[in-house]
């Protein structure tokens, strides 16, 4: 059975081991912005992989789009961020604390969590872009934003794409990137940043396919998060009801997780309607519809899109996967990350150190091969096994003084904690096949 875990426990496993930081922490921190330290870079890494490459086996057209992180104004006045991207805000007059006004613990004909005080201000509307200015000179033609999606490069891209790619609808434009949003209260860790990165799949069809098209891309991206290991019972669709709904969207379905603090979105899978282009096109002046031969017509394309945030699946992935359990009568934390996700893919242990030399030797074979590995030499073989169990590594190998006769190696599970013996030239070959379970 999982062990409950909490935000506090997952929080300082991810600091102790180097998988995030929060950022600029000697200076005092920066609010809602965390680096991710070298085990995190890899998590992330595995993460985006995992995403992309299920795009690509999905049978399905997809190309991919790396868009500027800098949106000029008129965009964003077209997708109607700049009027509607706002989240209520309301302060605490007494002790200053400010608070989302939508938040479940807020209401304003109650005292203030904090201090007590029932002094509200109004509720005002908060836009939540980050606005900058590019260039020397400060005018209205200066202004730009840190993009809020990465969504809408993909719309401004839409012609550019279909003119310069053999793609024809339907199909997908997909993009890993990051996005930028100056939240009222960044909170929970990963779970609500002000700087996040986003994997968003804007899949072009026609309007008629389109609600079929949608609840296929629902089960898809359910099928996905089983992929890569999220426990069944944990996750779930909720479709929204109207008054949830985005500014852009007809209809939308969330992907939820059962978080510890409660069942919160993962991934919104939503349907655009062709809001988007026609916008664009309205602004800009410039015709974005398709021409069908067949029919020797045009039409704006309808818009089904999915996305998630990879730092909200990093998170969930932690949430899914730490577990405590008791191995030979001591606590251990363990991540049961799925092997393709895992930041090390197995750990080359030699028994005592006067045994290093074989083992470092297929370690660096490992790391010839590509693979993402560790060696650790130092403490006793029980702490080595439960530094890598802390950190997801599926696989630890060990040279004892039994290799040095038989040219075998013990490899252990991090699940069950089993251990076989198994040749050592088929060492690689079985860490490799493991990932690709
Ligand atoms: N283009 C559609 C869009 O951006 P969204 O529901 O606002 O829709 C999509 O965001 C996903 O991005 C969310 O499901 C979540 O995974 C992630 N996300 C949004 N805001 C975030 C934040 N402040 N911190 C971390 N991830 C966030």
């Amino acid at each position: 059975m999982q062990t409950p875990v909490t935000l506090d426990a997952l929080v300082s496993l991810c600091k102790r081991r180097g998988f995030v930081y929060q950022s600029a922490e000697i200076y005092g921190g920066l609010n809602g912005v965390y680096d991710f330290g070298p085990l995190g870079a890899l998590l992330k890494q595995n993460i985006k992989s995992a995403w992309m490459s299920a795009l690509n086996s999905s049978g399905r057209d997809i190309v991919y789009l790396d868009g500027a992180i800098l949106g000029a104004q008129p965009v964003w006045q077209a997708s109607g961020h700049v009027t509607n991207f706002n989240d209520p805000m309301i302060d605490c007059l007494t002790c200053k604390k400010r608070y989302r006004a939508d938040d479940d613990n807020i209401d304003t004909s109650k005292p203030c969590p904090h201090c007590g005080n029932t002094t509200w201000t109004a509720v005002r509307q908060f836009n939540m872009m980050f606005k900058t200015e590019v260039g020397a000179a400060s005018d209205q033609s200066s202004i730009a934003y840190l993009r809020p999606e990465t969504a809408q490069a993909i719309f401004v891209n839409f012609k550019n794409v279909i003119s310069t790619t053999r793609v024809k609808i339907p199909f997908g434009i997909a993009q890993i990137g990051k996005a930028f949003r100056n939240e009222i209260t960044p909170k929970q860790f990963l779970f609500r940043m002000r700087e996040f990165e986003q994997m968003e799949i804007e899949w072009f069809c026609k309007d008629e396919y389109s609600l079929a098209d949608f609840e296929v891309w629902c089960q898809e991206r359910l099928a996905f998060y089983a992929s890569i290991g999220i426990t069944a019972d944990k996750i779930r669709l909720r479709p929204h009801v109207k008054d949830e709904l985005a500014h852009y969207a007809q209809r939308c379905t969330d992907v939820e997780y059962q978080f510890p603090f409660g069942w919160k979105e993962l991934e919104g899978i939503a349907h655009r309607g062709s809001f988007d282009l026609t916008q664009h096109s309205t602004h800009s002046g410039k015709d974005l519809s398709v021409f069908e031969q067949e029919s020797s017509s045009s039409y704006v394309p309808t818009v089904v899109e999915c996305s998630v945030g990879v730092d909200r699946l990093f998170l969930t992935l932690l949430f899914d996967a730490y577990h405590e359990d008791i191995v030979e009568g001591e606590k251990r934390i363990v991540l049961r990350l799925h092997p393709r996700i895992a930041p090390v893919k197995a750990a080359f242990l030699p028994l005592v150190k006067k045994l290093s030399e074989p083992m470092e030797k297929l370690y660096r074979q490992a790391r010839q091969a590509g693979l993402s590995v560790q060696y650790d030499e130092s403490g006793s073989i029980g702490k080595r096994y439960r530094r890598q169990d802390e950190i997801g590594t599926p696989l630890c190998i060990t040279y004892d003084f039994d290799s040095e006769n038989d040219q075998s190696v013990t490899i252990r599970d991090r699940d069950t904690t089993e251990q076989k013996r198994m040749p050592i030239d088929q060492v690689l070959p079985y860490v490799t096949a493991m990932m690709q379970r």
